[in-house]
């Protein structure tokens, strides 16, 4: 059996979460590989809505999967790793069976949400507006070989390793110039601590023993992505991205999976694109067209609540997602937004400051923390299909307008175009 991999080809916020739980039913495990509670991937079933941050999308399933797993890759922050299992545990869900967290996950303290914080005011208006989780600071730790990790708690000292690390990210935010509330502290702290005892309550694994056995004995493994390629720390646009490898690579060493055993890449992808927070976005619409997806798409985060900037599908930065990735298959997501538009635009190619036009992402892409910058969408416009999509459930059915922008991005990106989402809810989606 090989590993099948889900992640976002865009800026995050693809559709994830949703297609995790439709897939689900067909895999033995599922994990997460990287990212932590600033993902928020939504699920809707039953005319119930939850958001997930650090616990995978596959915990849901009736009978299904029976495992889930917290990889390596990931930070996690017990506090509101506990908000979020306890609200799932009252609902009547018993996590407890049904999740497993890797011993090497590293632990998201609550001086690396001030150091975030610290940072983003440090650097002013050129700001990469995080989602203020202490992402960054977190996998810094890890890099730099400070960090503490899932398996730590279980160690009689882990208290002291604890203060060890508290202290050093106290004399830094000093240096830094930020004010530490002591009082206020002391209770994010002792909430903290609290925390890090309801994590030790569950099983606490090397995950990748659980990843490559089931993997031997037949089992098949759906590896979920949080947010998209296009803010992975080495080929999104850097600095305005995440601190993880986000991309298809990211799986294995968020997991332990050796790259030959992986299968299917299934790379998600909105009909159109939005970022959230700083950063270049060449297809950006900052004119009503934009406010009509933002406002028709419900386009505002699932875990900050800010407005997600909202622009044309851009197949430039679709097609080098795609190459980067491997994708397989592609899933499209949030059709039904684009019902009402006359006129439909994707972006083909760039035309760059000194005049060259070029379909590849060029490295300059990075350069501005807003909008297209210096760059030039070039577009394809494509005639809308003006008829609600949101309960079609056949590919047959759909409108032939739909069916030529499919048919055109299949095209350029050279990938089929294999599962269409019209609709939030589990069930308004068409498998091809
Ligand atoms: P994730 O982070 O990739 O899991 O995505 P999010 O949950 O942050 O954002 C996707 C949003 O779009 C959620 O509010 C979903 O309920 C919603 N959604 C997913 N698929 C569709 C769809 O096909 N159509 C519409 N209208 N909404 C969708
Ligand atoms: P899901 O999994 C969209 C963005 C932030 C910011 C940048 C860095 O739901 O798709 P960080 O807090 O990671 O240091 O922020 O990355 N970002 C996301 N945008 N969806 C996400 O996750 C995101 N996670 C981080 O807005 O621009
Ligand atoms: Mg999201």
């Amino acid at each position: 059996m090989k590993a099948d991999i889900l992640l976002g080809l865009q800026w995050g916020d693809e559709g994830k979460g949703k297609i995790v739980d439709v897939l689900t039913p067909a895999y033995d495990l599922v994990a997460r590989f990287q990212g932590g509670p600033n993902a928020g991937h939504t699920l809707e079933f039953d005319g119930r809505k939850h958001v997930l941050r650090s616990i995978p999308s596959g915990v849901f399933a009736d009978g299904g999967v029976k495992v889930n797993i917290i990889g390596n890759g990931v930070v996690l922050d017990p506090v509101l790793f506990a908000e979020e299992a306890r609200a799932l545990e009252d609902e009547g869900l018993d996590l407890h069976a049904r999740l497993h967290i890797s011993t090497k996950a590293n632990l998201i303290l609550p001086t690396h949400r001030l150091l975030d914080a610290a940072g983003e005011r440090a650097k002013g208006a050129s700001k990469i507006g995080t989602t203020g989780k202490g992402i960054g600071p977190t996998y810094t730790d890890k890099v730099s070989r400070h960090g503490l990790r899932v398996g730590d708690i279980l160690l009689p000292d882990f208290e002291q390793r604890y203060h060890r690390l508290r202290d050093e990210h106290l004399e830094r935010l000093a240096a830094m110039g930020a004010k530490v509330d002591v009082e206020a502290f002391e209770k994010l702290q002792t909430a903290w601590l609290d925390a890090v005892k309801y994590l030790a309550t569950f099983p606490i694994d090397e995950t990748e023993y659980l990843v490559n056995d089931a993997l031997n004995a037949d089992k098949s493994i759906l590896c979920e992505g949080a947010q998209g390629t296009m803010l992975d720390v080495d080929f999104g646009s850097y600095p305005f991205v995440t601190s993880s490898n986000t991309i298809s690579a990211g799986a294995c060493t968020g997991l332990g999976l050796a790259p030959g055993r992986i299968g299917k890449v299934y790379g998600i992808f909105k009909a159109y694109c939005t970022r959230v927070g700083s950063g270049p976005f060449p297809t950006e619409l900052m004119d009503e067209t934009g406010a009509e997806m933002r406002r028709i798409g419900h386009e505002y985060g699932a875990v900050t609540g800010r407005e997600r900037r909202c622009g044309w599908l851009d197949l430039v930065a679709l097609r080098y997602a795609v190459m980067i990735d491997g994708a397989t298959d592609l899933i499209m997501m949030k059709s039904d937004v684009l019902d009402d538009f006359d006129t439909i635009k994707v972006c083909t190619e760039y035309i760059l400051p000194d005049g060259t036009r070029t379909d590849r992402f060029p490295f300059s892409a990075g350069d501005n923390a807003e909008g297209p910058g210096d760059i030039v969408p070039v577009y394809k416009e494509f005639k809308g299909w003006k008829t609600p999509l949101t309960e079609v459930r056949s590919f047959d059915a759909l409108p032939q307008e739909f069916k030529d922008y499919v048919a055109y991005i299949e095209s350029v990106v050279g990938v089929p175009v294999k599962i269409i989402s019209v609709g939030p809810d589990r069930t308004a989606t068409i498998m091809r």
